[in-house]
């Protein structure tokens, strides 16, 4: 299926760098034929002998090498594989690319390439922790630049934390299934709205009422419905996730301003609301710090806009599919069916939130409810819901 799919692999200078060789061999036995560039740092940790039998292809270490140019350019280099993968990705070659630095030939490459990058950073925890490096991170993702890892755990230095480089066969899979994503765009004509993260609504200048909602499920929705084509905003409160790789992300704190948003964001085609929305606001928010007297303190509140009730129920730039989720404690199913049909949404997806489970989170177990079937997908990653309820909408739309 990957015959003619091609990988250049940058292996750049990390302990990491020995797991290189796993990651080409990994790639090759998926029939993806790689191609490596080994930076100067990068040759200090693997030969390019060991790369070359491994990956029978020529390796490349030098910009001004002339033989090089004659047989490929470094501009040519940079397009003739269908994906650069980056893995070990130092803090070095990534505060190179966040500034478009072009001093050797990896860094040229990933500045003159129209391929999409993808890359596995490698690094002891504070490096990776650091404010540059993680400002770099940021840029980085938002010029559309995927990310595989890091993980926590323990790093070759002896200490723990986050940076160490994701395993092989993560990598391995994550550029085997990106590959075959590119040419897997059904929803190439569609657009989707994402609502995503808990809101905040404030008491005063320093309380607020909120909820400890992560943001994964709906940021994994949107990037899951942005890679298979549709034109996707995400609109996220408050999380501490770094922007997904969709194609636009607004930033909101209240649930009035996603309202607005949401609003902003129509027409589309899909919308899934999967933000964890504070069912109430205050209703006088106080412009000063609120002191304690000694005495009871009374807040009132008041209801906030239902975001998926009034996007099912427009008369106007109704999407097309509508999809909520339903947060439940008792009777699932029962409740599930009561909000589908009290929002007038077009599926619900219910999970059950008791004793601290899927809030913050990694995994989800999801009651599949619509008008005329309901499924029970077992307990499974957040990913993996993103998956499938975005093969079922593809369906849904071709239908
Ligand atoms: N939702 C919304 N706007 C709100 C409240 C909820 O868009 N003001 C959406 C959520 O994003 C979710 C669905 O409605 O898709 C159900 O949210 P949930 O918290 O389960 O239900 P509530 O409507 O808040 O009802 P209740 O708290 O009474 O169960």
């Amino acid at each position: 299926m990957n015959k003619s799919k091609k990988v250049l692999l940058i292996i750049t200078g990390g302990i990491a760098a020995y797991k290189s060789l796993e990651i080409i061999r990994g790639l090759k036995a998926n029939n993806i034929d790689v191609t490596c560039i080994l930076t100067k740092s990068g040759s200090e940790f693997v030969t390019p002998l060991s790369i070359e039998s491994l990956s029978e292809n020529k390796v490349y270490t030098d910009l001004f090498n002339l033989t090089d140019e004659h047989e490929m350019g470094h501009i040519q280099l940079s397009r003739q594989a269908d994906i650069i993968l980056v893995a070990p990705a130092t803090a070095n070659i990534m505060s190179k690319i966040a500034y478009g630095n072009t001093d050797d030939l990896a860094s040229t490459v990933l500045v003159a390439t129209n391929k999409p990058i993808i890359v596995a950073p490698a690094m002891n925890v504070r490096m990776w922790l650091n404010n540059a490096t993680q400002r770099n991170i940021q840029t980085l993702r938002n010029d559309g630049i995927k990310f595989v890892g890091p993980e926590n755990g323990e790093m070759a230095c002896g200490e723990y934390g986050e940076g160490r480089m994701s395993e092989p066969s993560e990598i391995i899979k994550y550029t085997n299934d990106f590959i075959n994503s590119l040419d897997f765009k059904p929803l190439r004509d569609f657009s989707a709205l994402v609502t995503s993260g808990p809101t905040k609504e404030m008491i005063d200048p320093v309380r607020f009422i909120s909820n400890e909602s992560s943001g994964k499920q709906g940021y994994t929705i949107a990037e899951k419905l942005s890679s298979l084509g549709a034109y996707t905003t995400l609109i996220s409160g408050p999380t501490k996730l770094p922007n997904p790789n969709v194609d636009k992300v607004v930033h909101v704190s209240s649930a009035d301003e996603m309202m607005l948003e949401c609003d902003k964001a129509l027409p589309v085609n899909i919308a899934i609301c999967a933000a964890a929305v504070a069912d109430y606001k205050v209703m006088k928010q106080s412009e000063t710090k609120i002191k304690k007297n000694g005495s009871r303190l009374d807040i009132t509140l008041e209801e906030n806009p239902d975001i998926l009730s009034r996007l099912s129920k427009r008369n106007d730039k109704r999407p097309d599919l509508v999809v909520g989720f339903a947060a439940e404690t008792e009777k699932l199913e029962e409740n599930s069916k009561i909000k589908l049909e009290k929002k007038g949404c077009d599926w619900i997806l219910g999970n059950n939130v008791s004793n601290g489970q899927v809030i913050g989170k990694d995994t989800n177990e999801i009651h599949f409810i619509s008008k005329s079937e309901t499924e029970n997908w077992k307990q499974m990653r957040k990913e993996e819901v993103a998956e499938k309820l975005s093969h079922k909408i593809v369906q849904h739309l071709k239908s």
